[in-house]
C-alpha cells in the first residue's frame, strides 16, 4: 500500500505512488504546498518531518543545512515518503503567498464549449508549472503580436502544468475575436503573466485549523457558487478544488447564462452531481438574463437565499457581472451569510476589475 503523508497543522492527508515526490503528489491530491523551482534549487518547499522515514529521490543544489537537517528539514521535491509520515508546512492558503511568474505555454486545444466561449487549454514545459490559488486570473497573450487578455484559469491547482480557459465571443475584444476567427492556433507559444485577483477559498478551508473540523480530519462549511456566463471559469476552478479535499459537506452550484442555450459544461455540472452525493447542480436556464439591472439581480438572489434555511453555516461565492455582485452583497448578508462569509468576483471581460472582494 502506498505510503500516506499527513500534513500539519491542517490534518490534511493523501498517498504517495510509486516513485513520486511527497510535492508532485500533495499538489495532485489538492493541497496548496509552497513550492518554488520544483527541481532542488529554490528551497521554497522546506518542510519538516515530525514522525516517519524518508528516502531521498533526485539529486538537489538547495543547501540545507545540518542543523536543519537535524530538526527534520528536508525538500517536500526531492523525497518521497519510506513509511507512512507526518511533516509540518504551511500550506499557502493567500494570493499574498504566491510570487509573480512570467512564463510561456504552449495552447493545446481550442474547441468551442457554446456559440458565446471558446475552451482554451495552455500546457507548460514540466519545469515551469504555475504556481496559483484557484480561482485566480492570469495575463495571456502580448507575444509574438498576440494581443493581450485577462482570464480566470478555469482548471484546478492540483494540475499546475495543463492550464484551462473559457475564452467569451467579445466583439471589439482583440483575443476574443481572433480566437474566434481562427487566426490563433494550436502549437502556438503564448505568454502568461500572474497570478492576480482574491477570489480564492478563505484561508481556513487551506490550512488553518479550524473549530470545524471534528476529531482531527478535515472538514467545511457548506459552500454555495453562483456563475453567471464564463463566471462559471473561476467557479469550476473553486469547485475542483474543494471536490479534491475529500470531505463531505454539501456544494451547491447555481448557474446563470445570458442566453437560454449558454449553459456550457452542463454535462461536466450534472457529471460532479452524478459522483458526489454531496454535491447539488442548480442550472436556472429559465432565468437566463444579460443581467443588466440591480432589480433583476436582487429578484434571483432572493429566489437562491430562500431555498437555503441555514445560510449562517456558509461560505458563498458569486462570480458575474456587477449587478449580480452588488445584490449579493446586499442580500446574503441580509439572509445571514456571515461578515467575512462571502467572496465576489466581476466577470471578466478583457481586463479586470480589481475591485473585488467586496
Ligand atoms: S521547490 Fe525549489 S527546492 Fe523544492
Amino acid at each position: 500500500m502506498a505510503p500516506q503523508v499527513k500534513v500539519l497543522p491542517s490534518g490534511r492527508k493523501f498517498f504517495v505512488e510509486g516513485r513520486e515526490s511527497i510535492l508532485d503528489a500533495g499538489l495532485r491530491a489538492g493541497l496548496n504546498l509552497p513550492y518554488g523551482c520544483a527541481n532542488g534549487n529554490c528551497g521554497n518547499c522546506l518542510a519538516r518531518l515530525v514522525s516517519g522515514g524518508l528516502k531521498k529521490i533526485r539529486h538537489y543544489d538547495f543547501h540545507v543545512s545540518e542543523a536543519e537537517k537535524t530538526q527534520g528539514y528536508f525538500l517536500t521535491c526531492s523525497h518521497a515518503p519510506l513509511t507512512d509520515i507526518e511533516i509540518e508546512v504551511k500550506l499557502t492558503s493567500s494570493p499574498g503567498e504566491i510570487p509573480a511568474q512570467d512564463i510561456i505555454g504552449k495552447i493545446k486545444k481550442i474547441e468551442p464549449l457554446s456559440d458565446q466561449v471558446m475552451a482554451l487549454q495552455v500546457r507548460l514545459a514540466r519545469a515551469d508549472k504555475l504556481q496559483f490559488l484557484a480561482g485566480q486570473r492570469v495575463v495571456l497573450g502580448g507575444n509574438d503580436a498576440l494581443p493581450e487578455i485577462e482570464l480566470s484559469i478555469a482548471s484546478c491547482p492540483c494540475n499546475a502544468v495543463n492550464l484551462a480557459f473559457h475564452v467569451p465571443l467579445l466583439p471589439e475584444e482583440p483575443f476574443s475575436e481572433q480566437l474566434f476567427a481562427g487566426a490563433i492556433k494550436i502549437g502556438q507559444p503564448l505568454r502568461i503573466r500572474g497570478p492576480k485577483g482574491q477570489f480564492v477559498l478563505f484561508e481556513d478551508l487551506v490550512d488553518v485549523p479550524s473549530p470545524k473540523r471534528r476529531n482531527d480530519e478535515f472538514t467545511l462549511p457548506p459552500l454555495l457558487f453562483l456563475s453567471w456566463h464564463t463566471g462559471f471559469a473561476p467557479v469550476r476552478s473553486l469547485i475542483e478544488h474543494a471536490l479534491s479535499f475529500e470531505t463531505e459537506t454539501p456544494l451547491y452550484l447555481y448557474r446563470l447564462s445570458p442566453t437560454p442555450d449558454d449553459i456550457y459544461l452542463d454535462n461536466l455540472c450534472r457529471s460532479w452531481q452524478d459522483v458526489f452525493d454531496h454535491f447539488y447542480y442548480h442550472p436556472l436556464p429559465y432565468r437566463y438574463t444579460l443581467m443588466s439591472s440591480r432589480k433583476e439581480a436582487d429578484a434571483i438572489i432572493e429566489e437562491i437565499a430562500a431555498r437555503h434555511e441555514n445560510l449562517a453555516d456558509f461560505n458563498v461565492y458569486v462570480a458575474g457581472p456587477e449587478p449580480l455582485v452588488e445584490s449579493a452583497a446586499a442580500i446574503f448578508p441580509a439572509a445571514g451569510v456571515p461578515a467575512g462569509g462571502l467572496k465576489t468576483e466581476i466577470v471578466c471581460l478583457g481586463f479586470c476589475d480589481e475591485r473585488t472582494p467586496l
